[in-house]
């Protein structure tokens, strides 16, 4: 077989078959195939796209590259949530101890955050002590004792997509959908899960900015997992503002944590809530959906999430008083409003600049070696369809300097303020099964 042939076939439209694909994998993981080679051919499938079944294959190809984490001695059906990414998402310290509070197992390798705030990782780590670092068994182990562990990830985890994610980043083939589609299931699929909720976010922070894109990336998600025998289901969540309230780290363990102990926020506790359903459903637990939302809401008020939640703290070594009081949690020196200049009401949140006017105050990395400071962070004090009045405060920017006039100025330009009152906006759009 010869990588001339596959680019040329894939340039003039036809289907890849399954020798195909392997043979250029498997040839670029050993670096056999040179980069110039499968330049051309991701140029081609950035055009052409592929069908249902090539995604697939790639994204299996992908997979076999590497290690797969085998998860069957943890007891349980075990159903794993992944979220393609935005501005304030604390969703997994909702959905975690929720379904754990119904003895789902909730098995979770995450990543450190490469942008505006950390990752699932770093935001743990603003609490003392929270040890993401374990072996395999001591992972398994917590998982059936606990039901909720979260683990740095580990292993060499699909590296043909490692390589080819670099290549795409410098070649203008990132924004091809089955390409981000196989990019994203390989690395879950390597992980093990038995069943997957994808929660694919949608507007201004979302890596997808509009809802016909995302539709169509979930689509191609969801058919990937069931093609290879995951059952899938995707959720098209909005991600035109922050999720919550609170963007950085430590304010954001806070939020999640109110969340558990009862508080309202509105968008935080029915995304949460909405995502668990699904996933214990999934996992069996629950019949159906309505059924899994009424327990799931009657564990958040009771208590059993919160107690789910300092459970899995304490078991990963994390100072459990910062969690029973959360001033305890880490906080920077200063606190700087950002005013309205009009009076009317929010119209429009630039999540993306929130997200970036975080990163400025240091809470999340511009390069993979830059150090987060986890007491930074944004809390907006308005969301779109708000009323607000000239000098009250949109946002209070957590900061270690008395004037992050760079931050400030990110903030000014992300809110637009109109005259005339603004529809809400969906949090949920669709889901895709
Ligand atoms: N995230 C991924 O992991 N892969 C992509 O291609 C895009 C986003």
């Amino acid at each position: 077989m010869r990588m001339v042939d596959i680019i040329s076939k894939k340039r003039n439209g036809d289907e890849l078959n399954e020798q195909e694909i392997a043979f250029f994998i498997d040839g670029y993981t050993k670096g056999t195939i040179p980069d110039y080679q499968v330049s051309a051919l991701l140029m081609a499938i950035y055009f052409n796209g592929m069908t249902e079944k090539e995604t697939a294959t790639l994204t299996q190809a992908m997979v076999d590259s590497g290690e797969t984490i085998d998860l069957s001695k943890i007891e349980g059906h075990i159903v794993d949530k992944h979220s393609t990414g935005g501005v304030g998402d604390k969703i997994t310290f909702i959905t975690g101890p929720l379904v754990a509070s119904v003895g789902v197992p909730v098995a979770k390798m995450s990543g450190r955050g490469l942008g505006h705030t950390g990752g699932t990782l770093d935001k743990l780590e603003s609490i003392s002590g929270f040890n993401i670092e374990m072996t395999k068994e001591e992972f398994i182990q917590n998982v059936n004792t606990n039901k909720l562990s979260v683990a740095g990830q580990t292993g060499n985890l699909a590296p043909a997509d490692k390589k080819l994610y670099a290549l795409r980043d410098v070649t203008a083939t990132v924004d091809s959908i089955p390409l981000i589609a196989g990019s994203i299931m390989s690395k879950k699929l390597a992980s093990g899960a038995a069943s997957i909720v994808l929660d694919v976010k949608t507007g201004s922070g979302a890596f997808m900015k509009t809802l016909e894109e995302s539709k169509e990336l979930a689509r191609e998600m969801v058919n990937i997992g069931n093609n290879l025998g995951r059952n899938t289901i995707g959720v098209i969540s909005d991600m035109s503002q922050p999720l919550g309230y609170e963007v950085g780290n430590a304010n954001e363990i806070k939020e999640a944590v109110e969340v558990l102990q009862g508080k309202k926020v509105d968008d935080l506790r029915r995304l949460g809530l909405e995502l668990a359903a699904h996933m214990t459903v999934l996992a069996g637990a629950f019949s159906d959906y309505e059924q899994a939302y009424h327990n799931l809401e009657a564990n958040l008020d009771n208590g059993k999430a919160f107690q789910a939640f300092r459970t899995f703290v304490k078991a990963q070594g994390g100072n459990i008083e910062m969690i029973d009081d959360l001033s305890k949690l880490p906080k920077a020196k200063y606190d700087v409003e950002v005013k309205a200049e009009t009076d009317g009401y929010v119209s429009e949140i630039d999540a993306e600049a929130i997200g970036i006017a975080a990163m400025y105050l240091g809470a999340g990395r511009a390069t993979k070696d830059d150090e987060i400071d986890h007491s930074v962070g944004v809390t907006l004090m308005k969301k779109i369809g708000d009323p607000v009045k000239a000098g009250e405060p949109l946002v209070v920017l957590h900061s270690q300097t008395e004037n992050p006039e760079d931050s400030v100025a990110k903030v000014q330009h992300a809110y637009n303020i109109t005259a005339e009152e603004t529809a809400p906006i969906e949090l949920i759009y669709e889901v895709i099964k």
